[in-house]
């Protein structure tokens, strides 16, 4: 699976998400066979116009909170994205991180109205809590990795330990600085059943380009 987080990158929000959810529609439709691997995480202000006019893709949020629907101001409640078509939800993202203390319950609860998590983690450590609460996927991402174009295969041997510490209860998924389809293919070799990758797509010039080359790898 391909996890292209878009983030909230001014190239990759509003209309551009619409561009690219175009971009990504154009491949499935070419390549039927492994488009059900392509995974889109936008700015959750753009799921609402992709669920409409792309029907066919899957869509990732990039967060969900853990809260009653109703009195929650500015809070994602799991219901909402539900009633949308989502139904798979990033969670503990470097960039948006929870409290250790709280992160099993809250896993719990969401995971117990129907969404599928793939909750992040930074350390092996993390990883061993998260996987009390039995989350979908657990997603390794070194924190000093992301954006900066040095891949997460790089550290083979940390990666190694991550996925046999997840494999048997949960999706092991990583990603932070994946640039290329080598990367993808080391990543695949190494054990991994997901790849998130953000700005390697997000500021190429030739996002199919980046696309096909990803998508060479599965
Ligand atoms: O969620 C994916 C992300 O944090 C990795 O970002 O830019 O290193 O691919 P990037």
């Amino acid at each position: 699976m391909l996890i292209l987080n878009l983030k909230t990158y001014p190239e990759s929000t509003a209309e551009k998400s619409v561009e690219i959810a175009q971009i990504i529609q154009n491949y499935q439709t070419e390549n039927p066979q492994n488009s059900k691997l392509i995974h889109i995480a936008p700015s959750v202000l753009d799921i609402e116009i992709l669920k409409r006019d792309f029907s066919e893709l899957n869509i990732v949020s990039q967060n969900v909170d853990a809260v009653t629907q109703g009195a929650s101001t500015g809070w994602i409640p799991v219901e909402e994205l539900i009633e949308l078509g989502v139904e798979i939800s990033l969670y503990n993202h470097s960039e948006h991180r929870r409290f250790m203390g709280a992160i099993v319950d809250e896993i719990k609860k969401i995971q117990s109205k129907g969404m599928r998590l793939i909750v992040c983690c930074e350390t092996i450590d993390e990883a061993k809590t998260i996987l009390e609460a039995n989350p979908y996927a657990i997603a390794y991402e070194p924190k000093d990795l992301i954006g900066s174009g040095v891949s997460v295969t790089t550290r083979p041997e940390i990666v190694k330990e991550f996925i046999k510490a997840v494999k048997d209860s949960a999706l092991p998924i990583i990603g932070a600085g994946v640039a290329s389809g080598t990367d993808i293919v080391t990543a695949l070799e190494l054990g991994a059943k997901g790849v998130l990758v953000s700005s390697a797509f997000v500021q190429s010039e030739d996002k199919l380009g980046k696309l096909q080359e990803f998508m060479m790898a599965f």
